[in-house]
Parts: structure tokens; sequence; C-alpha cells
């Protein structure tokens, strides 16, 4: 079998996509009615799945489940291969193949995984990537497929348009990523929405520039062609697995069969994309023979897990429903104005990175909240607040909740994986909850030295020693500071044991 030479030739990053995390898909799916599988025994296929990057991390985490990644760059899939060889994981296998013809061998899965995949392929990919999908779920499996949608794309497309006109596909593609930017240094856009992309551009991977705009496909698609896409070959749309800041709400629905209230919840999502100008979907797909899809249902909450890093510099008002604002770890500035969902956040911000069930943590938000004036209950109108929090990715879902060990003592632990991770060059460095963490190199050689044998204090020593052989003037006291902020910032993570 012939490898994909542009994959090869300029590998895709390495990142891992919370949104793609079986636990976190079960709990939407949920949410939509759905009984998906426990994430932590399911067999898991990703197709596309590059160097690894995103499932590696994921069988790490679930060592009971199985999880087989598909691609076919040879280059990415080797690459991926030799870091699982290091791990010596054995709940997992990567192989170089064909979307188009995947080998008969591979059994059914619970989850499958396509992100980035579905409009960088051609039609015959696509179309064998929807049949694989409904051939190889469980019953009661769930897809993720992600593609671009047509309406956002409407602008990028134009810039996408005007980087190809200028390309030379001859040059190798770093130059032509290269090229591509001093284009954009040179044009001046009227749109402000192509000026942010291009602003962006000059700074993102050149693997995302190269295979986003100068790859040979790349199509977007209105999300009612997908929908119908998606059903030709037997499959129905639950959900959306990305952040939104709106969703779909159906009302005067009573007295429709499920079918046409399904019929009206699509209807509805089409025009949810014309009006948040959506670029991106994250959808989630099951087999039209597993229960009908309904759009979400807020008290569905109270049978899910939560947790959130949040902060916030507001003297919050627990009382009354005026908005306040949380920032997320990634910078966000998120509202929030009814009362108890502000508790609620206190709460699962002060638990964090611990998880906890809906009753524990609206419990302790009630008791918060009602010290301060609350005179409410954990009504319809509070989980409804709560939704829109969660669709905003604010608080993020679990169908179970997260096994965290507490760690205070003196020897930190880091994973195997963390610190594999953390020692080789181009692996970004993942957390418990399958984000990739922003770590300098100093950092990078903590966490790689963080095997259990060592105190903070020896990791400052040595620290201390590695700085001032790469010529770096540090003081004992600066090294220490380093250290501890690092295993601080890393126990919030979760990754270390004591
Ligand atoms: C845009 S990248 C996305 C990679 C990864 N899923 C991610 O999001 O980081 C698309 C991936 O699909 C793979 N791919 C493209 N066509 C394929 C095919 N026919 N069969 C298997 N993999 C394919 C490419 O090699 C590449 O790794």
């Amino acid at each position: 079998m012939d490898s994909l030479r542009s994959y090869d030739a300029l590998p895709y990053d390495r990142l891992p996509f919370p949104e793609t995390e079986p636990d976190f898909l079960a709990a939407l799916a949920r949410l939509h009615g759905f009984a998906a599988e426990d994430a932590r025994s399911a067999r898991v296929l990703e197709l596309g799945c590059a160097q690894g990057g995103n499932l590696i991390p994921m069988a790490a985490r679930y060592p009971e489940g199985e999880f087989v990644g598909v691609d076919l760059s040879r280059v990415q899939v080797e690459e991926g291969l030799a870091f699982v060889a290091r791990l010596q994981m054995n709940n997992i296998s990567l192989r170089h193949g064909d979307i188009a013809a995947l080998p008969d061998d591979l059994g059914e899965f619970d989850f499958i995984i396509a992100h980035g995949v579905y409009s960088w392929v051609p039609d015959f990919v696509r179309e064998a990537l929807l049949a694989a999908c409904r051939r190889l779920l469980k019953p009661q499996g769930i897809a993720y497929v992600s593609f671009n949608v047509a309406v956002g794309w409407r602008s990028y497309g134009r810039l996408r348009r005007l980087l190809l006109e200028h390309d030379r596909p001859e040059l190798g593609p770093v130059q032509r990523v290269e090229r591509a930017r001093s284009l954009l240094a040179a044009a001046a856009f009227d749109d402000a929405r192509l000026r942010k992309e291009a602003e962006y551009l000059m700074k993102a991977s050149p693997s995302y520039v190269f295979h986003e705009y100068l790859s040979e496909t790349n199509q977007a698609f209105p999300f009612a062609r997908f929908v119908a896409d998606a059903g030709a070959h037997g499959l129905r749309y639950l959900g959306e697995a990305g952040p939104r800041r709106a969703r779909v709400a159906l009302e005067n629905d009573w007295g429709l069969s499920g079918e046409a209230r399904c019929e009206r919840w699509l209807e509805a999502e089409a025009g949810l994309d014309e009006a948040l100008d959506t670029r991106f979907r994250r959808a989630l797909l099951v087999r039209d023979d597993a229960v009908l899809p309904q759009p979400q249902r807020a008290e569905l909450l109270e049978g899910l897990a939560f947790s959130a890093e949040l902060t916030s510099d507001d003297e919050l008002d627990f009382a009354g429903a005026c908005e306040q604002h949380f920032s997320a770890s990634a910078g966000e500035r998120l509202p929030a104005a009814h009362p108890l969902l502000k508790a609620f956040l206190v709460v699962l911000a002060a638990a964090y990175p611990r998880g906890l069930d809906y009753a524990t943590a609206s419990g302790q938000a009630l008791e918060l909240a009602r010290e301060y004036g609350y005179r409410g209950e954990a009504d319809a109108a509070f989980l409804e607040a709560l939704l829109d929090f969660a669709q905003l990715q604010g608080v993020r879902l679990h169908a179970v909740i997260p096994e965290r060990r507490d760690c205070s003592g003196d020897f930190p632990l880091a994973p195997p994986l963390a610190r594999a991770q953390a020692s080789v060059s181009g692996w970004p460095v993942t957390n418990a909850f399958h984000v990739a963490l922003d770590v300098d190199e100093w950092g990078r050689r903590l966490l790689a030295a963080m095997d259990g044998s060592m105190s903070i204090d020896a990791l400052a020593t040595r620290l201390l020693q590695e700085l001032n052989a790469s010529g770096i003037q540090a003081t004992a006291e600066q090294a220490a500071q380093h250290a501890h902020g690092y295993v601080g910032f890393f126990r919030r993570q979760g990754l270390l044991s004591c």
C-alpha cells in the first residue's frame, strides 16, 4: 500500500483533542437520552490518527480499553509506533492503512473518532469513512466526525483560493508555507475575520497552514448535506461535541411524533449554523437502528459528573441573578448569571482537579448559596443555565467521575506517559483531562525526572545544575521556586501521585 506523501513530508501536530475523549462523548450522548458504553473498558477506533497524539494518551488513561488507530501516512504511523514501543503499551495498535480499504479483522467499536479527516479527503474516502462508521459501530456505539461547515467557510474559502493561486506545488511544504505567509503579510483584508485569520496563520503551526490552506482537498459542507450523507450510510446525527454559544430549544413540540421532532431539530441546527456563522462542527453519529436521537435535555445533567478549572475576579453574588464572569484556563471569560450556577462553579473550582457528581456538587452549591441569601432550589432554570455553561465548555462533563489520587507528598511521581511526552521533543504533555499543556523546556525536564525517586528539593538542585550548565545564571532560590511552582502546576493538572 502506498503512503500519503503530503503528511509524510509535513506530519500533523500530535495534539490530544479533549472533545473526542470517550468519557466526554458518553456524557454528551447521555444528555441526548442515549446510553453509551463505559469509556473505561471501551474499544475505540481512530480513523486518520496521524502519529497517535490523540489516541495514545487515551489508551494510557484507560488501560482496560482497547485502542486502534489507522492512518495512510506511513511516516506518521511509524513515529507513533516508536512512541508506543517506548511506553511498552499493549492496549493500542497503530496501523498503516487506508480508510477506503480497511482490513476485515478490526472488530466492532464503542467509539469511532475521525477528527480533521472528513473535509480533507476525496469523496470516495469520505463515503468509505461513513460506511466504516456504520459497519464497525456496535449497536450503542458513537462516532465522532468533525468537518468544515459551508456557512462559516465562505470567507475562509476565499482566503484559501487566494493562497492556492499563488502557491507553487513543485516546492517543498515548508517553502510553500513561507510563500503563503509572505503573501498574508503583504495583503490587506477588508473583512475583519480574514484579518484575524491571517494573523493567526502567521503564528500557527506550519502543518496546520499547509494542510488546511494549501492541501489539494478541503471541502466545507452544509450541515443538512452532512446529515443526508450520514443518513445514506445508515447513521443518524446525535449531537455536537464542540463549544457553542447557543443551542437549539424546541418549543411547542408536544404532539409531534419522534421523527417529526427530530426533523424540526435538524432544521433548527442548520439555522443555528447560519446564526452563529459556524465554521467547524464536531458531529456525533449513531446507528439508525439505535434509539431515535433527540435534542439534549437539561434534567439529564443530574446523571453526570463535572469538573472545572475556573477563577473569577468578581465579587460573586450568590443571591442575585446579575451576570458575572469566570475565566477558564485557556483565558476565555465566560458569563454566569444564575446565583446557584455561580456557587456550583465555585464548588467545582475548589475541588479541581477532582470531579464531583451532580448530587455532591449541587448539594454543596446550595449550602454555599444559601449562606449568602439564596432562597431558591436546584430547579429547572438552574439546570438550563448549567447546560448553557457546559455547552460553552466552561465545565467539563463526565459520564464517570474521573479518578484522582491526592498528591501532597515530597516525592512527585508523574505517570510514564507524561514523563515520555516531556522527554521526547515534539510530543505535547497531556494533562489528566486530555488537554495539551504549555510547558517550557525546564518544566519538561522537571516532569521527565518526576519518577517518585527525587524530592522536590533534589529536583530543584538538579534544575539549578542544568541551568548553570546551559549558561543560564540562576540562584538556588530561583531554581527552588521554579521546581515548587511546576510541581504545583502538574498537581493541579491531575498529573502527579505521591
Ligand atoms: C488533517 S490530518 C488530522 C490528523 C489528526 N486526526 C488530527 O486531527 O490531528 C488528516 C489525517 O488523515 C490521514 N488520512 C488522509 N487520508 C487518509 C486515508 N485515506 N486513510 C487513512 N488516513 C488518511 C492523514 O494522513 C492525516 O494524518
